[in-house]
């Protein structure tokens, strides 16, 4: 699914606390590209990405997911939960209901999908039960299913919930910092599987990071945010340390591994994104 954004602008607080926080931002994403969403503490990633999820109305401005609207001019699609539907979101922690098994929580993916009977009562097909089953394995969690989902570890309640936006069919993955809680090797198993529905499976991924290093070792495009503007947008290896410190406030969290000297200019946008209802 490929992710349209015009003129989008948002506030938060009213008169002197009145703060914008998305400010005038268009940009395009293509189907199948991985992009990372960098920028400071409070530049407006996890903001933007509420905003393309409709779960937050902006001000003015439109958000196209797939070639249907979710919200425009300060109004949710009346039709955002079927628009949702198509989208999975990972945040940072709490993707999983903790007391259900790994198993349920995959299947919770077609819940949107399915006659509200057979989710009420969780009753679903064989089908669905198999379709679980490989996207656990895909995960690397094919010996987790029966195990209760707050018993995993971080890392792999991340990768549960890869495999729940498999189950899902979402054609897009917007993630708010999901390896941010996990240890190196663990977060780069996150990512490495985020890669590979990418790849594989032709999926969407807008995912907002804080360690640059995984951006440049598996995002090829990187949209940076500072203030609620995009203050770069191009090739995620042409990131010049400078920029870097810039998007940064002069403080990167990270250097670039491999620094490079001609860093290309904001460049026009890409094209691409799944999420439950
Ligand atoms: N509900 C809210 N009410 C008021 N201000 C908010 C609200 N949500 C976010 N903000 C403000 O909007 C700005 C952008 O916040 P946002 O959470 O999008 O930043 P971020 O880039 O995700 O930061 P971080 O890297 O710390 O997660 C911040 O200044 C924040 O304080
Ligand atoms: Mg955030």
């Amino acid at each position: 699914m490929n992710i349209t954004v015009h003129h989008l602008t948002h506030h938060f607080g009213s008169g002197a606390a009145r703060r914008e926080v998305l400010s005038d931002l268009s940009l395009h994403i293509a189907r199948g590209e991985m992009v990372a969403l960098i920028g400071a503490s409070g530049a407006g990633k996890s903001t933007l990405l509420r905003h393309l999820a409709g779960l937050l109305p902006a001000d003015t401005g439109e958000v196209c997911i797939g070639g249907r609207r979710v919200q425009h001019n300060g109004r949710l699609a009346r039709d955002i939960r079927s628009v949702r539907s198509g989208m999975a979101i990972i945040f940072q922690q709490f993707n999983l209901v903790s007391r259900l098994t790994v198993h349920t929580n995959v299947l919770a993916g077609l819940l949107s999908r399915r006659p509200w009977w057979r989710t009420w009562f969780f009753i679903f097909p064989r089908a669905d039960h198999h379709a679980a089953t490989v996207a656990l394995e895909r995960v690397g969690l094919g010996d987790r299913a029966a195990q209760r989902a707050s018993t995993l570890s971080g890392g792999q309640q991340q990768r549960a919930a890869i495999a729940r936006a498999l189950v899902q069919g979402a054609g897009l993955v917007l993630g708010d910092e999901p390896i941010a809680s996990l240890d190196p090797r663990s977060a780069r198993r996150v990512m490495e599987h985020l890669a590979r529905i990418n790849r594989e499976d032709g999926v969407t991924c807008l995912i907002s990071l804080h360690q640059f290093d995984y951006a440049l070792d598996f995002c090829p495009r990187t949209i940076a945010l500072a203030g609620g503007r995009i203050v770069y947008d191009g090739p995620t290896a042409a990131l010049s340390p400078s920029q870097l410190s810039e998007i940064y406030g002069g403080t990167p969290a990270v250097t670039p591994k491999t620094a490079q000297p001609a860093p290309a200019p904001a460049s026009a946008p890409a094209e691409a994104l799944p999420l439950p209802s």
